[in-house]
């Protein structure tokens, strides 16, 4: 990723020194907003007509300042019911960094709140889909940074309205091509509205042939004529047999799960970062969210540790943990300033942007961090020497590296607290569940989801068990968010999670050890101070599944200290310690045979198996039978060692589920992540797999 290269014109605009053109109209930037993009996609009116809950959804090519984008979210604040959502999608090869955006957008002192708060969380933005959370969660911006070509197809939705923003198309022919326009057009629901500033005769013929109804009108300003539209593809296109690829694309169990959100309960299972995250955007959309947690209090399992760092393991080859990663790391950055912002946490207490400089402790390392620090802006991570490292963390590193600006640690326990702590949240602990079972539903209410088939009513019975003995819960929604323990229930016992153990060790600082600044990772890792304790660690333990303290994994994480820095090793009198006596933490990670986690909808497992059985036989063969979900029934889990920057962005991927969004993940990514996987996998790959499917008893549809 490059950010824009910005200068400022006599009157204080910016111009892209790229395309060499202006980002907004000399006559009036936000007036022209308003007239061309937000008046011809008729928006006051459509936005005052949106249904309780209802998503608008709008695609943009081009974001650039995000004026377009600040003037549609002012409309929708005056125009929009209550408790409606907009999300805004804008495809941006090179955006601005953090100060030039600051300083484009100063000019617009009647947008400040507006602005103040985009620039709040305009942090973390790196390639891939970057979404921001606005205005309570009413508002949802992502960001799709890339080529317009390539990030167009990874859309997984429909959009209701278009904007069409490039540069001239004199200076800017990629963003108006007739490959773009049937790529807009295969993402656009039937009656999609579209309008743009240009007249130019191609613009408009390449859009009336890949479907679009199109007008012209006065232009703004200086410009005579200006173009808008309507998506209306004719028969023969829509009953046109699909190729190959959009079939595969279009894998039936990959579509939108078909429940019906009628009442708006959800119960969520899990007090960890997965079940908060969960929790918190599900009450932000008006869920009523009852969190079943089985221990005395939230996050005292994998997410219990009292320090986690934001530690970006990535490859080279952008694979899919990679980008999962990169979008993840940039959502939950901008949760955490959310967080701070809002009073429930405290930079510097609760969390750090402290920095994390990542070690090229042996030769395979120095090679692969190379290869990263060329795959890489800077802004995400760049190559430092080992006195540069010495310098950025105040204590000698012994070896060079990488170093990542915008990372740093959590305290994962504070951070669910702050999550949990929403007036649509009731938390009970103490509260084991046992079972889940399906029972019909009592109310009835309007639906506003965008449901394909007629839905039977129904609601979650959750069975559990406390010391006071065995009770039950009820509501609509489900999510499983108790990490492997979710296998234990009849309805997900099929999905592929292993627990992996790992042990952190505690050193108590010192004078000296308290100059350090940053996380240093080796194989393992050490963060500044917490509470007057260094956190270290962790070990991976494939072979134990007991959680009692292990004098070999102190010594393991011992020696990976030393190995990061002989000098605070010594500084922390770490040799001093007989191991037996030093303090620490075991836990497991829930781990996914790819390690992506599992985020999505639940199959129901046997009649998967005979849907899709043909599968088998011909992997290309895909039927077209619906897939059969629990409906209502969605999980979380699966998020390994790195759940403090997965967990929050699946939370929103199973937020869109829910709420049958347009995904603000990757189509690809919310595909890896789709629960759905593991079972093709098994059609697929019957003899990869171990352990033959359980036969249960069909206990509910
Ligand atoms: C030693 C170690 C170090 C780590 N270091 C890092 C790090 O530095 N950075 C990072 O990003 N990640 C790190 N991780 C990984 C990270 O901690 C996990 O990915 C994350 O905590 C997973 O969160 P979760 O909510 O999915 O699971 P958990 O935190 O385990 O939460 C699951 C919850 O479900 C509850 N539960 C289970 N069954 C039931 C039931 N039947 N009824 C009710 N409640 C139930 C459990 O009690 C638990 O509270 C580390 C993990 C370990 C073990
Ligand atoms: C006219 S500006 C957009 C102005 C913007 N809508 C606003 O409100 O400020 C055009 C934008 O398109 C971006 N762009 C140009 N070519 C692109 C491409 N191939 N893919 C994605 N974005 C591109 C430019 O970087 C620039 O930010």
């Amino acid at each position: 990723m490059t950010h824009a290269s910005i200068s400022w014109n006599e009157a204080g605009e910016p111009m892209s020194e790229h395309f060499e053109d202006r980002y907004f109209s000399s006559d009036d930037g936000l007036l022209e907003a308003r007239y061309v993009f937000l008046a011809h996609n008729n928006l006051a009116k459509r936005f005052s007509e949106l249904a309780p809950y209802e998503t608008i959804t709008i695609g943009e090519t081009g974001f650039g300042t995000g004026l377009n984008f600040l003037a549609t979210w002012e409309l929708f604040c005056k125009n929009a019911p209550a408790t409606t959502h907009l999300h805004f999608l804008s495809a941006e090869l090179y955006p601005l960094s953090h100060k030039d955006m600051s300083q484009a957008l100063s000019r617009w002192t009647e947008l400040s709140p507006l602005i103040e708060e985009f620039l709040s969380v305009y942090h973390g933005i790196h390639e891939g889909f970057q979404t921001l959370s606005l205005m309570e969660g009413r508002v949802t911006l992502t960001l799709m940074i890339g080529d317009v070509k390539q990030v167009i197809p990874k859309i997984k939705g429909e959009v209701d309205a278009w904007f069409l923003d490039g540069f001239a198309p004199s200076k800017n022919p990629e963003m108006w091509s007739d490959e773009l326009f049937t790529l807009l057009a295969q993402k656009s629901r039937i009656g999609a509205t579209l309008a743009t500033f240009t007249s130019a005769g191609f613009v408009r013929r390449g859009l009336i042939r890949a479907g679009f109804e199109m007008q012209k009108d006065q232009g703004f300003g200086i410009k005579r004529e200006m173009l808008f539209g309507v998506y209306a593809p004719d028969e023969a296109y829509l009953n046109r047999r699909l190729t190959r690829k959009e079939r595969t694309e279009n894998a039936p169990w990959f579509r939108y799960s078909d429940h019906l959100i009628k009442t708006r309960t959800s119960i969520v299972i899990g007090g960890g970062i997965a079940g908060a995250t969960s929790a918190y955007l599900l009450a932000k959309r008006g869920f009523k969210v009852t969190l079943l947690e089985k221990n005395g209090e939230i996050a005292r399992e994998g997410s219990g540790n009292p320090q986690g760092i934001l530690y970006l393991k990535l490859s080279a080859h952008r694979t899919d943990q990679t980008r999962f990663l990169i979008e993840g790391f940039g959502y939950t950055l901008r949760l955490l300033k959310m967080l701070t912002a809002e009073g429930k946490l405290v930079e510097g207490t609760d969390w750090a942007q402290s920095g994390v400089l990542q070690l090229s402790y042996s030769e395979k390392e120095v090679k692969r961090n190379h290869n990263l620090d060329e795959a890489f802006n800077d802004a995400l991570l760049y190559g430092v020497s080992s006195e540069k490292g010495s310098a950025i963390t105040n204590i000698e590193v012994n070896h060079e590296g990488l170093f990542f600006p915008e990372s740093g640690w959590v305290k994962p326990r504070r951070f669910c607290e702050a999550l949990l702590d929403h007036p649509n949240i009731t938390l009970i602990t103490d509260c084991e569940v046992l079972s889940l079972s399906k029972i019909p539903s009592k109310e009835t209410s309007q639906d506003t989801s965008r449901a394909t088939s007629k839905s039977s009513q129904h609601h979650w019975k959750v069975i559990t068990q406390s010391a006071h003995g065995e009770n039950a819960f009820e509501a609509e929604t489900v999510v499983l968010a108790n990490a492997t323990e979710s296998t234990m229930l009849y309805q997900t016992a099929e999905l592929p999670l292993k627990n992996i153990r790992g042990q952190v060790t505690y050193l108590p600082e010192t004078p000296e050890s308290q100059s350090l600044k940053s996380v240093i990772c080796s194989d393992g890792y050490i963060s500044p101070a917490a509470d007057g304790m260094h956190c270290i660690g962790a070990t991976f333990n494939f072979e134990r599944s007991d959680r009692a303290l292990s004098k070999a994994e102190h010594a393991q994480n011992l020696t990976m200290l030393k190995t990061a820095s002989g000098p605070l090793y010594h500084a922390l009198n770490a040799d001093h310690y007989p191991l037996e006596t030093l303090q620490g933490r075991t836990a497991f990670r829930s781990t996914s045979p790819d390690y992506l986690p599992i985020v999505g909808p639940v199959p129901h497992f046997e009649r998967f198996m005979i849907d899709y059985a043909v599968i088998e036989k011909d992997a290309n063969n895909i039927p077209n039978t619906l897939c059969t979900f629990h409906k209502g029934l969605f999980i979380n889990a699966g998020h390994g060692s790195r759940g403090l920057i997965t967990a929050p962005l699946s939370a929103k991927l199973l937020l869109d589920h829910i709420e049958k969004n347009t995904f603000s993940v990757e189509r690809d990514l919310v595909e890896a992540c789709h629960p759905a996987r593991f079972y093709i996998r098994m059609l697929r790959f019957p003899k990869r797999h171990d352990n033959p499917p359980k036969n249960h008893q069909d206990k509910e549809m």
